[in-house]
């Protein structure tokens, strides 16, 4: 019932010639899938050339950020408005890495979640605990408060047009992917926080992505959780071949 979703963040990889070959690349490998939905995230200044070369394709382009204004005095800032004039239909909001690197609070990006759906984009939200978190015992106390921060405010309605990614930050990067179990496990605490926001609807409807060291061979196993809607893949997503094993991952084993 909730179609199966997998994103690309290219983070910050990529020249644009760079990323052209393996927007093309992608656009050839990944021409029939229709079961299901694929998003890539480069980097700001090639989503105009990549929007041009997957325009024909199942392929949707997503931002790996935005600012929460239409336009004003932001330097340096890129808004929701000029990601959709470019050709965006998503944006990644709420990443570990711009938490954790530029100290982006819940409320800050609960402004952005408000915009970006304001404007029409669909929403990436991330959370995830650190390590330290997840082994001091205060896990599901981190989550409770990325999930209900950034969602606060919003309609059901609104959450239609929005994907939760669980990334807990000891996998990103890092080879050690969550276990299956780990990984259901949040994922079916973080659809009961969206229930008791929402409705019943609303949760079994919303589509939570997992994020953290997906390859190829972990795909399958991660895909076959009961609460495990999609992927965002950080590394293995630069890589046509194993972006595109990705998209197709095993559906035999649901
Ligand atoms: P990796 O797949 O490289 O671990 O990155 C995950 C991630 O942060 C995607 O947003």
């Amino acid at each position: 019932m909730r179609k199966p979703l997998i994103a690309g963040n290219w983070k910050l990889n990529k020249t644009l010639a760079e990323a052209e070959a393996l927007a093309k690349a992608l656009v050839k490998e990944l021409a029939d899938v229709t079961d299901t939905e694929i998003i890539i995230a480069p980097v700001f200044t090639a989503l105009g050339r990549v929007a041009e070369i997957i325009a024909d394709s199942p392929v949707s382009l997503a931002a790996q950020n935005c600012y929460p204004q239409e336009t004003g005095a932001f330097t340096g800032e890129v808004s929701p408005l000029m990601l959709k004039d470019i050709g965006c239909q998503a944006v990644i909001i709420g990443h570990s890495e711009r938490r954790q690197l530029l100290g982006e609070t819940n409320q800050f990006i609960n402004l952005k979640v408000k915009k970006a759906l304001e404007t029409g984009l669909q929403v990436i939200l991330c959370v995830g605990e650190t390590l330290d978190q997840r082994e001091s015992g205060e896990m599901l106390e981190v989550l409770t408060a990325q999930v209900k921060g950034g969602l606060a405010d919003l309609s059901p309605e609104q959450m239609t047009n929005l994907v939760i990614a669980y990334e807990p930050v000891w996998a990103i990067g890092t080879g050690k992917t969550a276990s299956n179990e780990q990984a259901q496990e949040a994922h079916s605490f973080i659809r009961g926080l969206v229930q008791g926001l929402f409705d019943p609807d609303t949760s079994t409807a919303c589509r939570i992505l997992y994020g953290g060291s997906v390859k190829p061979d972990n795909v399958d196993g991660l895909m076959a959780q009961d609460d495990i809607d999609g992927a965002l893949v950080g590394g293995a997503s630069l890589n046509a071949e194993d972006f595109s094993r990705i998209v197709r991952f095993n559906k035999n084993r649901h």
